[in-house]
């Protein structure tokens, strides 16, 4: 899990988030990439539940042990487990002046969890990002990827490429290619999101807090998108 050293600065004096910012889409949509620019600029704490997952894997811990082999078949960590995980990291302190939720909430019962939490905080509504891309190019997107062992910047070796083969371009960390990222693994992992997570876009659509976003074009342009989005409903 990355947290953002908070830095409002980082998009104007007057920028603040002020709000829960949800990334929705399927696997290798870009909510990593986009997501993790957005809390940087916003000066807020990135979470991502799959790389809380990824982290505890490392280290092996209880959880990682019982979270590998769910991740390596591409299904999803029970609800119980991720609730309890996310509930803990939004009620530290820096988490106050908003944050960006990346790959989280993924089923109907963790939204609703979520929603009782933002409620328990007297918080402001959630903007939810959901980001649309055709399948053929996630593939594309998924076998490309790259990440760095250290700091977890995402490359890709078609459309984003490290300067050097192989090493980070911020601390030339090792770059490595995700368990989950095999083709049989893909499939499912794209099986999974339609048939658990997509439902996600009709409640939120109909909570009117939905924002499409076609995540189809460069990194930079949905960038602009997302910020285009944000400073309309801030
Ligand atoms: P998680 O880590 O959340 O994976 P995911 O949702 O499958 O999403 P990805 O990280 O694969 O893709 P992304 O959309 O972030 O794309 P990225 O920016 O990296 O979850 C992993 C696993 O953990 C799950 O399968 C599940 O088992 C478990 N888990 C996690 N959260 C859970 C939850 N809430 N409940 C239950 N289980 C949970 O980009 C991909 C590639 O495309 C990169 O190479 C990037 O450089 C490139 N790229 C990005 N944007 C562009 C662009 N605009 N143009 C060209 N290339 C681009």
């Amino acid at each position: 899990m990355a947290a953002a050293t908070r830095n409002p600065a980082a998009v104007g004096p007057a920028a603040t988030l002020g709000r829960a910012v949800i990334f929705v889409g399927p696997p290798g949509a870009g909510k990593g990439t986009q997501s993790k620019e957005i809390a940087r600029r916003f000066g807020v704490p990135h979470l991502s539940t799959g790389d809380m997952f990824r982290d505890h894997v490392g280290r092996g811990t209880p959880l990682g042990l019982e979270a590998k082999p769910i991740m390596e078949r591409g299904d999803l960590v029970p609800d119980a487990i991720v609730m309890s995980m996310v509930e803990e990291r939004i009620a530290r302190p820096d988490c106050s002046g908003g944050f960006v939720l990346d790959g989280f909430p993924r089923t109907l019962a963790q939204a609703e969890s979520l929603a009782k939490l933002l409620k328990a905080r007297s918080a402001a509504r959630p903007v939810v990002l959901h980001f649309v891309v055709e399948r053929q190019k996630l593939f594309q997107r998924l076998t490309g990827r790259r990440t760095c062992k250290v700091c977890g910047e995402i490359y890709n070796i078609y459309d984003r490429p490290p300067k050097v083969s192989g090493r980070c371009d911020k601390d030339g960390g090792e770059l490595m290619i995700r368990p989950d990222d095999r083709e049989e693994v893909i499939a499912a992992r794209l099986a999974t999101y339609e048939q658990q997570t997509e439902p996600l876009i009709a409640y939120y659509r109909n909570l009117g807090l939905l924002e499409d976003v076609d995540a189809s074009v460069d990194v930079a342009e949905v960038t602009g998108r997302v910020l285009s989005i944000l400073g309309r409903v801030q």
